[in-house]
Formats: structure tokens, C-alpha cells, sequence
């Protein structure tokens, strides 16, 4: 039985698709910190963590858990070799749904904003038609979260039950 979903947001989108899972499952929704007051060692649990860099945040964090599948939020688009490339990267064994997030700058600090103000020069001054919808983004901000978007996740996860 699932126990818990777990997650580690940064902006806060994550979270947000946390709650959703957490209000439609109803089981409870911890962070990484939380979690480990709250949870035992092989607790079934769902984990959704933001993407830096192509690596889902927090993952070294839920050894300890029976992991049902794993929800990867950012910003770039919903693609097939995107989401395998993910997979990859991360060495992930368990069921992964990659959900599109949002992107706030505001919400940014330190070299985390700095990083990507550096990538977003770099992709305006290569100016690729191929990058010009996430240089929009990434001038802009955007928000993607849906409960559509969820879909597939909660499914899958509603058939663990
Ligand atoms: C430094 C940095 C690197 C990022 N790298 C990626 C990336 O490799 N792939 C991606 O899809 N999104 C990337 N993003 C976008 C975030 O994953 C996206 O904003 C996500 O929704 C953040 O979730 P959160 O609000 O829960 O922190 C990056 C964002 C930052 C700040």
C-alpha cells in the first residue's frame, strides 16, 4: 500500500503536482525532511523531483524506500526521447512519468538563476529554430501544470493501490 508521496520542488511545481497526486490518492504528502520523520525503511512510496541539468533532484534521498514509480517535473516539452534520456541519466529501474512543469524566475536565486541566464544567452546568441520555443520560455516563464498532464501517472499509480 502506498503510504506516502514524497517530494523535492525548488519553485514549487513539483509540489503542486505533488499535492494534486496527494488530494486524488488520498495519502499523505511529505518532503525529503518530512518524510524521514514520518516514514519507516521499504514504506511504499511515490517520489517526484524537479530536473536540474537533466538529473531528478533528490533521488539519493529515497534509497530506503520501496519506490513505486517516479514523477520527473520540468520545463522542456513532453518528447519520447526526452523522457528515455531521462531515464538514462538517471539509471532509474522504477516506472517513470515525466510531468511539465513551469518556470518562474522570480522565484529563482543565486547560481541556479545564474546557470540559466547563462544558458538563455547562449541559446539567443546560437538563436536555433529548433530552441526558440524554450528561449521563449525561458525569457518569459511559463506554466504548464495540469491535472492532464497527471493523467497517466495517476492511473498508473491508482492501479497500485
Ligand atoms: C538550473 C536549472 C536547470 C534546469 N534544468 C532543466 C533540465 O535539464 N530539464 C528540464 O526539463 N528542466 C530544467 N529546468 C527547469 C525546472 O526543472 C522547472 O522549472 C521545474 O518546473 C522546477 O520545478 P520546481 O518548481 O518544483 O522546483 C532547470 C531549471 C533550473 C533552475
Amino acid at each position: 500500500m502506498i503510504k506516502a508521496i514524497v517530494y523535492k520542488s525548488n519553485t514549487g511545481y513539483t509540489k503542486q503536482y505533488a499535492e494534486m497526486l496527494s488530494k486524488s490518492l488520498k495519502v499523505p504528502i511529505y518532503n525529503l525532511e518530512e518524510a524521514k520523520l514520518k516514514l519507516k525503511k521499504h514504506d511504499e512510496i511515490v517520489f517526484l523531483g524537479w530536473v536540474c541539468a537533466t538529473k531528478i533532484q533528490g533521488l539519493s534521498k529515497i534509497k530506503n524506500y520501496n519506490v513505486k514509480c517516479i514523477g520527473a517535473v520540468g520545463v522542456y516539452p513532453t518528447e519520447k526521447n526526452y523522457i528515455e534520456s531521462l531515464r538514462k541519466t538517471n539509471k532509474l529501474n522504477a516506472e517513470l512519468f515525466y510531468l511539465r512543469g513551469g518556470l518562474n524566475y522570480n522565484k529563482l536565486t543565486g547560481l541556479k538563476k545564474k546557470v540559466l541566464q547563462f544558458v538563455r544567452n547562449m541559446m539567443e546568441k546560437e538563436n536555433k529554430v529548433e530552441n526558440q520555443e524554450i528561449i521563449k520560455i525561458f525569457k518569459e516563464g511559463a506554466n504548464y501544470v495540469s491535472y492532464e498532464n497527471l493523467e497517466p501517472m495517476l492511473k498508473y499509480v491508482n492501479s497500485k493501490l
